[in-house]
């Protein structure tokens, strides 16, 4: 297969854990037989140095003409500690996913059995958790009308969906339930939102065109508390860009570290990957921080636009192998391992890689 994929390294560590995730998809092309053509393109702090803007024209041109991107993260202590500011690298993000049309942000939260210990949550209430999170990502409170009246006494920002918002990531989330354990619960806030009853009604309406798929119903408070008591109990996570802000945090935990998750944002075009941290200034340039989620950002990109499943699942048994090594970055090192076990950045990407070539040559007679 033949593909090309633009890197948009960003800024922090952004540049330092794409250069993995490419590694890793190289090695990938290498060992089964894939033409992958990379191309880089800026955007946030680095783009605005350069070009005064956060998302460049030159940037949007290419992102449009690439079967799929590998994204790290964008931002600059700078902007974070002066908001009057007014070209801030996050708006090249919101540019982008309205320019792409990426409506729905996925993200799986499983826990590596490894990794048991580096969550703070109880062993035995997370074991076998498996959740994927569809979020919605185009519309909400975030897109809203929103103003001050009163003599800036009062402030507003409305909640506001439209049917067609909510069939189109419900179509997804119902057809990615059949694909795992037949389960879709839609989280709204029913009782009080007018918006969360529209939105119930039209997942109501989607779920009859899926028979086998059981959904139910529940209240964003009611969520929040159940993905902590039990979380094992959900299968898809279908909800609104707010909702789902705060609740894909809330289950980040159940992963242990922020540096080991990865995401997808997927529209009906080009589909966008990239880990949920942020550009994590305490430790840009240091060489510590965890590639492990745009690795995994690599394995979504490959099965959601590429189709390529084995290749992808070769790629996360790379990651669990490495795991069982007892290998760890910084962040989800604990007291138990040893010293020369803890990789920096750059090695843990060439472990990965070197660990996706041992699983293929184990598996060359397939
Ligand atoms: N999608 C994005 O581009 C995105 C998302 C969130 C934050 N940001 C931006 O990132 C900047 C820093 O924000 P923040 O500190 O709130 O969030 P952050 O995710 O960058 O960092 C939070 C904490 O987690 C640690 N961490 C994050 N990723 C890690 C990794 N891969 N390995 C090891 N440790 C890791 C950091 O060192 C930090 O202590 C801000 O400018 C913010 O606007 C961007």
């Amino acid at each position: 297969m033949k593909k090309k994929i633009t890197i948009l390294p960003g800024d922090g560590i952004g540049k330092e854990v794409t250069a993995c995730g490419k590694k890793v998809l190289e090695q990938i092309a290498e060992c089964f037989g894939h033409e992958f053509v990379f191309d880089y393109a800026v955007i946030g702090h680095d783009a605005i140095e350069s070009t005064g803007d956060p998302l460049p024209e030159e940037t949007l041109t290419k992102l449009k003409n690439t079967d799929a991107i590998l994204f790290g993260a964008v931002g600059h202590p700078k902007y974070d500690n002066d908001p009057t500011l007014k070209v801030r690298p996050e708006q090249g993000l919101l540019k982008m996913r309205k320019e792409l049309g990426l409506y729905a942000n996925l993200r799986p939260i499983k826990l590596f059995d490894e990794l048991l210990e580096a969550s703070s949550i109880k062993p035995e209430i997370l074991r076998g958790a498996d959740i994927l999170f569809f979020r919605e990502l185009t519309g909400d409170v975030y897109f809203g009308e929103r103003g001050r009246k009163n003599n800036n006494e009062t402030a507003y920002d409305t909640m506001i969906y439209s049917k067609f918002e909510v069939e189109r990531i419900a179509h997804k989330a119902f057809k990615a339930a059949q694909t795992r354990k037949n389960k879709v619960t839609s989280v709204d806030k029913a009782n009080v939102l007018e918006s969360s009853r529209l939105w119930r009604a039209v997942v109501q309406e989607v779920a009859k065109e899926y028979p086998d798929v059981t959904v139910e119903h529940m209240f964003v408070d009611a969520a929040a508390m159940k993905l902590i008591q039990n979380p094992r109990s959900f299968d898809v996570v279908l909800t609104g860009n707010l909702f789902g802000d705060i609740l894909t945090d809330e289950a980040s935990q159940i992963a242990g570290s922020m540096g080991m998750l990865a995401s997808a944002s997927v529209g009906d075009k080009v589909g966008l990957y990239e880990p949920i941290h942020g550009s994590a200034h305490d430790i840009t340039g240091k060489g510590i921080a965890n590639p492990l989620a745009s690795i995994l950002s690599a394995a979504l990109l490959l099965d959601i636009s590429f189709g390529l499943k084995e290749e992808s699942e070769t790629v996360i048994k790379a990651v669990e192998k490495t795991l069982q090594e007892g290998y760890r970055t910084k962040d989800i090192a604990d007291s138990s391992t040893a010293l020369e076990k803890i990789l920096g950045t750059e090695v843990m990407g060439n472990v990965i890689s070197n660990q996706v070539r041992i699983i293929t040559s184990i598996d060359v007679n397939r």
